[in-house]
Formats: C-alpha cells, structure tokens, sequence
C-alpha cells in the first residue's frame, strides 16, 4: 500500500502517537491553558512510551502528572483535557482508539485499533523493510570503530568496539543515513618501535619466511619483556632474559627506533613498509571472520603530513602555545593540564593525531556526526580533544555532533581483566577458536545432527559461536564492564545468540514441515486477524521494530535492540504455543502463518543488524 505521493506506508504507532500528543500540548499552550514552550513539549512527548502491561493499553502518556503540578489543578483534570484533543489531532482517529477515562493519578493508557494493527502486519509482511520506517532526515555518520593498534595481534580488548561498531553501523545505514565506517588503526605508534629493534635484533628469518605474522608477534612479545624488563617476567621467559642481559637499555633503544620512523630514516621507513602487509593480513582476517567490514582504513599514518600543519594552525590561532618547552592545548585555567600536542622532543601525539582527523573529517566527508566507539578510558582525551576542536572553530564543526561511544573492559569468571591462565592477554584468534569449538559440542543434537554432513556442521559451528561471542557482548549495556563467559553466552536458553538463532530455525522450520511457499503467502496477504489476545501481542510486538532501532540511535546501544527481540522471541512462544498455525484453517491459517513469516524475517534481520549469522538448522 502507498501514500498518495507513492510511498509504502510504514506504521510507527509510537512516532505517530506522539505527534498526536504534541499537537495536543501545542493547541493547551496556544489556547493559554498551560505556558508550555517547544522545547518542554518536545521533552514531554518523548515520554510517551509503551505500557509494560498490556491491561494499561498499548502506550502511556504520563505528562498529566508534572503538567498538573505547574498549573496547580488536579492530574486527571489535565489528562481529561490532554485527552480530549488527542482525539481531534489530524490522524490520531485513524490509528488509535479513543483514550477514556485516565487511570490512577493521571495517566493517559493508549490502545491501537485492531484494523489499522492488523492492516500495518499486512503491509509490513508485504515490505522488504519489514514495516519500518526510514528517518525523515538522513545524516552523514562517521563511526570511528575497532582501530587497533598493528604490529601487536589483536587480543579480547578489541572486540567491544569491533563489535558494538559494526552493530551501530548496520543499524544506522538501515535507518537510512549516510554511513562512513573508517578504521582508524593505530599503525604509527611505539609497537613498531618494538618490533624494529627486535627485527634488527634477533629476527628468525626462516620463521617470517615460514609465517610473517607470527614471527612478528613473537618479536612484539619478546620485546615488550625485554623493553618493560619486570624481573618475574624475565624469569618464566629464558630467551627474554639472555636478551635483556645483553640490553639493558633496551627501553631506549625501543624508543629511539620508533622516533626515527617518524623522522623519515629510510631503513625503518622500508621495514615499516614491509611490516604493514603483514599487519593488515592479521587483521584482515579476523575481520573476514567476524563478517566486519570497513568503507576506510585512514591509519594514524595517514594524516602524519598533517600534524605540523595543525599545531602550526593551533598556535597561530592563540589555542595552544608552549609549556615547559611542550605546546599544548589550554582548554580550563592556567593551573589544568593543557592538551599536549607537540612533545619537548619535537615528537606529535595521540591527541594531535585526532585533531588532524576531525579536520580532514570535516573537509571531505562533512558529517553531521562522528560516533567513536573507544574504551571508556579514553574518556578524557575525547573530551579534551572535541573541546579543543569547537575552540578551534574548523568550518563545520559547529553542525556536528562529536560523540564518545564508551564502554566498559572485559572482565574473566574472577571479575579481574580476562587473561590467559598465563597471565597474558587473550589472543582474539584464539578466543573465537575456542567459541567455535564448544559451540560445535553444544548444537546439533541428533535431530539437528540428522541431514548435516561435515561442512555443514562447520559452518553452523562457526555461525554459532562467533554470534555468541558477539551477542555476549552487544546485550550488555556498554558502558559496564562485562564477564566474559563460554558457559552463558552458549546456553540455548535465555537471552543469547544460540536461543535466538534457534528461535528463528524454529519459526523457519514451519514452513517447510508445512510445504508453504513464503513468497505466495507474502504475496496474498490482504490482511491478519488479531482477535486472540495473544496474536495481538505478538502483531503489536513485531511492529515495534523501528521503534527499538530508533531508540538504539538515540544512545547508541545495540542492547536496546537485543533487550527488543529477546522480548519477541518471547511473544512468539507464547503464541506459539498456545495456538496452532499450521493445523489452523483457512483464512486463520494464512493469517498465523504470515505472522510466523514476518517474525522469523524480523528476527533474522534484527540479527543481521547485530552482525549475527543465522542458520536453517541447529
Ligand atoms: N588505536 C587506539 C587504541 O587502540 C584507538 C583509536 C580510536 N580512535 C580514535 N580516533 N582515537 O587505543
């Protein structure tokens, strides 16, 4: 079904009810009944959420209350009248039933028509966007995620952000804005200070020949023994400490090889060069199997050209100027910190480095947004450095908005930083490995087993747990720390990858067991029945997709999309179980069915926004 100027109606009952609500406010304030600006009425219609049970109505409007209080009359007298001139608000009619009498201290409980329910599942079994929406006003989205620094392999502490990134991506381009993903890989730092010493040092030529990336990260963890020189580690590590004898300064050392990449020596220069391959194989394959891709690899290297220019433009705009012989950044008083971006040594920093970033940034992609999804730790250097960059007053940096996508560290099964029983970090690699592998013991019971040869069960291994690891992670809320679990996040029941996934083998399965063609039936369905309360639900349930994703924008948290569809699988079971669908008849059955239909598809694709695969059987 189209609009008259041909667009597919796409219901949002809550974006729509809303702006029923809003036109209510406006006509009390012009009315002079209650002095209400646009931006409280803005603040006050954001309120208007769904009910958490279904005997209050679909959605709740609580506003009667504060409002009630600033005129000093009584809360149901203004949810009377709120109400009143709900009903009039153009459309409101069409969608909603009439609100009645308020309930308890004023609350104003909203239930939608059955009809214009049961026509939206219609019309949202029939959309490729399964019913939702696409934003009014599309904007230009840089997200800044995963950037790991090269030249060490990649260990546990970059999933977060790989993950909770590429999650905000998918579902940002889905709501329809212009996404730019940017890998912003940290491939000029100290680490390859480490691995030229080491390289000139005790390379195993036959070892890089065998395999480069390994024989690259043994001389990264080597060095960094022998450069942090702790004497319990040097113990546990004889080929560290015949090392460290024979060098005791080599901190120094470390430091001075990274100093000369940085000031052009040719010789580093072309082992840099010769490194990177090496590097982005490593990473690259991590991302081919994680299914993360980037628009842009843009590296610390990248804007290197850049720096001087920067802290030439800073100084000479009177922002940064010199400090013990340091420039930095003055962004509080005299006695604060500045933010510094040129070393005593001459050497640029982190903090100079993003600078130069934003600016290019500005220059060739223009945002509306820039989202950097970094450990919370990092939380001081984004404020310092977004502050220093509105001060330095870049064209277009007033109409973008600068956001820090924090979270929180992954913690082991003790509740301390997860490390090998060794002590080291976990390597990313072999963190997926190990998912992949119990995850192949857990699925595949003998019914899933039956008509899956090897590779199959590879793929749904594979499938299984690498979407464990990740749904472990986006259901948390971010910006806590997480426990990183095999055990629970490969559990078949509760909110985990392996429940939803089998969720949707289920709801997938009924059309096969039932021989329906899923393309006639999306085709035919002129409409669904939402007499049984249950039925209801779930219709109500499955509509309410564009409204999770659009409050997963607004605070950028992929768990309000995970929370969503845990919610959903759970509505099905209940209908599922309580009615038949394929036993049903006539148009009851093609009604069930459409349902069954459009929520193994939402499910599917809510998990596809997350960057889980699904499979036909498990
Ligand atoms: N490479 C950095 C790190 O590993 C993260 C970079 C995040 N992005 C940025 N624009 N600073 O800590």
């Amino acid at each position: 079904m189209n609009d008259p100027d041909g667009h597919p109606v796409r219901a949002n009952f809550r974006s729509a009810l809303r702006r029923s609500f809003r036109h209510a406010l406006e006509g009390l304030a012009a009315d002079g009944v209650l002095p209400l600006g646009p931006a409280e009425i803005a603040a006050l219609v954001e309120q208007v959420r769904e009910t958490a049970e279904a005997k209050f109505g679909d959605y709740s409007g609580t506003m009667a209350m504060p409002l009630a209080k600033k005129a000093g009359s009584k809360p149901r007298d203004v949810a009377v009248e709120i109400g009143r001139r709900l009903e009039t608000a153009p459309g409101y009619a069409d969608l909603f039933e009439p609100p009645g009498d308020p309930v308890g201290p004023g609350f104003i409980n909203i239930r939608v028509k059955d009809a214009a329910l049961a026509a939206a599942v219609a019309r949202a079994v029939a959309d490729e966007r399964l019913g939702v929406a696409a934003v009014a006003e599309p904007q230009t989205i840089v997200v800044d995620f995963s950037s790991p620094n090269v030249a060490k392999p990649m260990h546990v502490g970059h999933i977060r952000s790989t993950v909770i990134g590429d999650a905000l991506a998918r579902i940002l381009r889905f709501r329809g804005h212009r996404v730019i993903t940017d890998n912003h890989l940290g491939d000029w730092g100290t680490q390859f200070g480490m691995i030229l010493w080491g390289w000139k040092h005790c390379r195993d030529d036959a070892a890089f020949a065998a395999d480069p990336t390994a024989e690259l990260g043994r001389l990264y963890r080597l060095v960094r023994k022998v450069a942090d020189a702790k004497p319990e580690e040097l113990a546990a590590d004889p080929a560290a400490a015949a090392l460290a004898a024979g060098h005791p300064d080599a901190a120094r050392e470390v430091l001075r090889e990274t100093a000369k990449l940085h000031e052009g020596d040719p010789e580093n220069r072309a082992l840099w060069e010769r490194f990177m391959p090496v590097c982005r194989a490593e990473i690259d394959r991590l991302y081919t199997r994680l299914h993360v891709g980037f628009d842009h690899t843009l590296g610390e290297s990248f804007f290197q050209p850049l720096l001087a220019g920067t802290v030439d433009d800073l100084v000479a705009k009177g922002l940064a100027r010199e400090s013990r012989g340091a420039i930095g950044v003055f962004l509080g008083g005299e006695e604060d910190p500045p933010l510094l971006i040129r070393k005593a040594d001459g050497a640029f920093l982190y903090a100079t480095t993003d600078l130069a970033t934003i600016r290019w940034r500005l220059e060739h992609w223009h945002p509306d947004r820039i989202l950097y999804v970094v450990d919370h730790r990092q939380s001081g250097h984004f404020e310092q450095v977004f502050e220093a960059a509105r001060r330095w007053g870049l064209p277009g940096i007033d109409g973008v908005d600068l956001v820090h996508v924090a979270f929180g560290t992954v913690l082991g099964e003790d509740g301390r930083p997860f490390k090998t029983r060794a002590g080291d970090t976990v390597g990313l690699e072999a963190l997926l490995d190990e998912g992949v592998e119990r995850a192949a013991a857990v699925v595949g019971g003998d019914e899933g087993r039956a008509g899956m040869n090897a590779e199959d069960r590879r793929h749904v291994a594979e499938t299984v747990g690498i979407g464990a690891i990740k749904y472990a992670d986006l259901s948390q809320n971010r910006t806590t720390d997480y426990v990183f679990s095999f055990d629970k996040m490969l559990q078949l029941t509760g909110n985990t990858a392996a429940y939803m996934q089998y969720a949707v083998a289920r709801v997938e399965g009924i059309f096969t067991k039932g021989g329906v063609d899923r393309e006639t039936l999306r085709r035919e369905c002129h409409g669904v029945s939402v007499s049984d309360p249950k039925e209801r639900a779930l219709a109500l349930e499955l509509l309410r997709f564009g409204e999770a994703l659009e409050d997963v924008e607004a605070d950028s948290r992929p768990n309000v999309l995970t929370a969503w569809l845990y919610d959903l699988a759970g509505c099905y079971s209940t209908f599922y179980d309580a009615l038949p669908v394929l036993k049903a008849e006539g148009p009851e059955r093609d009604s069930r069915l459409a349902i069954c239909d459009l929520t193994g598809r939402v499910l599917r694709r809510g998990l596809d926004l997350l960057g889980i695969g699904t499979v036909e059987k498990m």
